[in-house]
């Protein structure tokens, strides 16, 4: 098993496996706490080192990443939500500085009447400016709340276009699952967040240059004092987001691990299983085990965040008395006037709430943005992983294919899976492809069927090279009834239709060929039954049964070459008879590329190759293959051997070879 290189993340405590023991791998006992370093997470040392100075460099970035997100997303919504909250904030600064209008006018000599009747005026506009910067807050938190979801639904969508448009090598890389992983988890919902905060932040900025503004003009020593109160408390909660994210990302590993136990402990799939093997207490332990894990690094993690946020509390608390301290000394000294400095009380404080929520909005904003980042990059990395745009027209019939020298090694693996394999199908013919498991067969289907492109060597189909066409056009022209179908959780029509536009009387046939057509007949609704007993009126199947519906697909599909990948393992005898009978009769005119360990079945192709660790060892018709006694004919007699004895003990005749 290939060991990723594990690498602390920051001074995070993630618990490294010591080299060669069983933890260290991922198989049994997962690498717990070990950190998989991901090439392109580059920015993960730098995030571990991003002071509050760092995290406001970055801001502006993710700020504009938000901003075209909630462009693309709604315009509408976008300018009322940032033009709402800038006249919100205008009204706010008009507010208080009416409010010193209703001090100056209270404070000023007379009778108390003639100096509340003198306050009417400035009282008046004081409410007034309240209520419009109510109006307009609500208005900009109903369009900033209608953004929320219109985000949510282009990402969302955007993630799973390119996850079903990346490589299909991409799948087998564990980097790129776990990157996937962060995005799906996580980074997929904060993508709206850091919209949201986005918006608070500017929201927070307009509220604090509100009252900025209205303290300057009241005294110029006002507003440093502002700034000194609500400092401490960033820092605080900007070091705790940095904590939790370096956490989570450390933990990624393990919470994928767990996802996949939690699924295999629910799900009905592997129910039956769980129980026949008694193995739940072990799944129950392993689980266990890394909740334990987990769970001790989030307690560690709250204790030292608490810590974080106490510390910039007091220092929070100290600076708020300072401020007033020094308020007090200018009003003793004469500096300002009582009724400036009571305004200045207040702006303060409304001063200090927007300073506090924009710091808050930074924060939160910089700690969706590291996952935001993440949904970002796995993007990019998707982008990169997705086929080139080859746009080579894809041919649509053929007269031969033809693999020559072809290599293919899966990634991470150490041995190459095909090692220079070269073979030809001719228009009309079945072609088998034979070998021990393991032996390259599926890969080698895959690759003519250009779902991998292989490392070295071509396949043509007469003279186009696959490497130069549209494969995404070109799987078109294949129909391929795989090794390890899919049971879709969908009705039996569109489990045959699979995406294409459902032809009732193509769907009947292609079911009579395969002998799905027996499996559907009995079902509640027939061919709109659900093949998914999760839901309801949900049907299950056997797996026989739902080998027939993956055949049918493959017939279903009018394509000239189709690719069949053991399609009998699970079909009892007389529909696996009818199934060769139907593909020695060329399944109607197309070319059948048919890969099968039920070598009985094999005599009737027109070309067998054998496989053997990646390589082609024999090839021609079957009779030659048999008559030259090689590997083919060895395996073949054992077969054979087998229902010797049987039609002996029964005293039958014995079967031709
Ligand atoms: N996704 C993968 N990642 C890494 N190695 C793989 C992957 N799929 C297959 N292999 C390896 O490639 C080799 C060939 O596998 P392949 O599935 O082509 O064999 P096969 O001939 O179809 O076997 P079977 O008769 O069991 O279906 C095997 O050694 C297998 O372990
Ligand atoms: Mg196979």
């Amino acid at each position: 098993m290939r060991r990723r290189s594990a690498e602390r993340a920051g001074n995070e405590p993630a618990r490294k496996a010591p080299e060669g023991t069983e933890e260290a791998t991922a198989g049994e006992g997962a690498v717990v706490g070990a950190m998989a370093a991901v090439p392109w997470q580059a920015h993960l040392a730098e995030l571990a080192s991003t002071s509050l100075a760092g995290m406001s460099r970055r801001l502006p970035t993710l700020i504009g990443a938000a901003i075209r997100l909630a462009w693309r997303a709604s315009r509408f919504d976008t300018v009322v939500t940032i033009l709402l909250n800038l006249a919100a904030g205008v009204f706010t600064a008009y507010g208080l500085l009416a409010t010193a209008g209703v001090l100056t006018a209270l404070f000023a000599g007379g009778a108390t009447p003639d100096r509340v009747r003198a306050a009417l005026p400035s009282l008046a506009l004081v409410a007034g400016a309240a209520a419009l910067r109510s109006g307009l807050q609500a208005g900009a938190g109903w369009a900033q709340a209608r953004l929320r979801p219109k985000v949510n639904r282009i990402v969302e969508t955007r993630l799973f276009d390119l996850t079903t448009r990346v490589d299909l090598t991409a799948f087998d890389d564990t980097d790129f699952h776990d990157a996937m992983h962060r995005a799906r988890q996580q980074g997929l919902y904060e993508a709206s967040s850091v919209v949201q905060e986005a918006i608070d932040i500017l929201t927070g900025l307009v509220g604090l240059t509100a009252a900025a503004g209205a303290l300057g003009v009241l005294h110029p020593v006002l507003l440093p004092l502002l700034l000194l109160t609500a400092v401490p408390d960033g820092w605080a909660a900007a070091r705790a987001a940095r904590m939790r994210y370096l956490t989570i990302f450390t933990l990624s590993p393990v919470r994928r691990r767990k996802w996949v136990l939690a699924d295999l402990m629910a799900d009905r799939d592997s129910a039956a299983e769980i129980r026949a093997f008694t193995m739940r207490g072990f799944l129950g332990r392993e689980h266990d085990r890394l909740a334990t894990e987990e769970c001790e690094v989030h307690v560690a993690l709250a204790r030292r965040q608490a810590v974080a946020r106490v510390i910039g509390e007091i220092v929070g608390g100290v600076a708020t008395g300072a401020v007033y301290v020094a308020l007090g000394a200018l009003l003793a000294t004469g500096s300002v006037p009582l009724a400036v400095a009571g305004t200045a009380v207040l702006a303060i404080r409304t001063g200090k709430t927007s300073l506090a929520s924009l710091l808050y909005a930074v924060n939160q904003c910089y700690e969706s943005g590291l996952y935001f980042a993440d949904y970002l990059d796995f993007c990019a990395e998707a982008e990169v992983r997705i086929p080139e745009g080859r746009h080579g027209p894809a041919p649509a019939t053929f007269d031969v294919i033809t693999a020559e020298d072809v290599w293919f090694t899966y990634p991470g693996a150490d041995e190459p899976s095909l090692r220079g394999v070269s073979v030809r199908i001719h228009a009309g013919q079945v072609v088998a492809l034979v070998g021990e498991n393991g032996s390259g067969k599926t890969t080698l289907a895959k690759i003519l069927a250009g779902l991998y492109r292989p490392d070295e060597g071509e396949v043509r189909w007469d003279g186009v090279r696959l490497s130069e066409v549209d494969l995404e056009r070109l799987r078109e022209n294949v129909a391929m009834i795989p090794q390890d179908y899919t049971h879709w959780p969908m009705t039996a029509r569109h489990n045959i239709a699979m995406g294409r536009t459902p032809d009732d009387a193509l769907i009947a046939e292609a079911a009579r060929a395969s002998g799905a057509d027996e499996v559907i007949a009995p079902l509640s609704h027939g061919y709109g039954t659900l093949l998914d007993r999760r839901f309801k009126d949900g049907h299950e199947l056997s797996g026989g049964q739902w080998q027939r519906i993956a055949v049918a697909r493959g017939f279903y599909r009018d394509a000239p070459l189709l690719i069949c990948d053991e399609p009998t393992a699970a079909l009892d005898a007389r529909a696996e008879h009818a199934l060769f009978e139907r593909i020695r009769g060329h399944a109607d005119g197309r070319t059948v590329l048919l890969i099968t360990h039920r070598l009985a079945s094999v005599r009737h192709a027109d070309q067998v190759y054998v496989l053997d660790h990646g390589r082609v060892i024999e090839e021609g018709p079957p009779a030659e293959l048999l008559a030259a006694g090689g590997v083919f004919g060895e395996l073949y007699d054992l077969q054979a051997q087998a229902y010797q004895l049987q039609t002996e003990q029964a005293g039958g005749p014995n079967p031709p070879r």
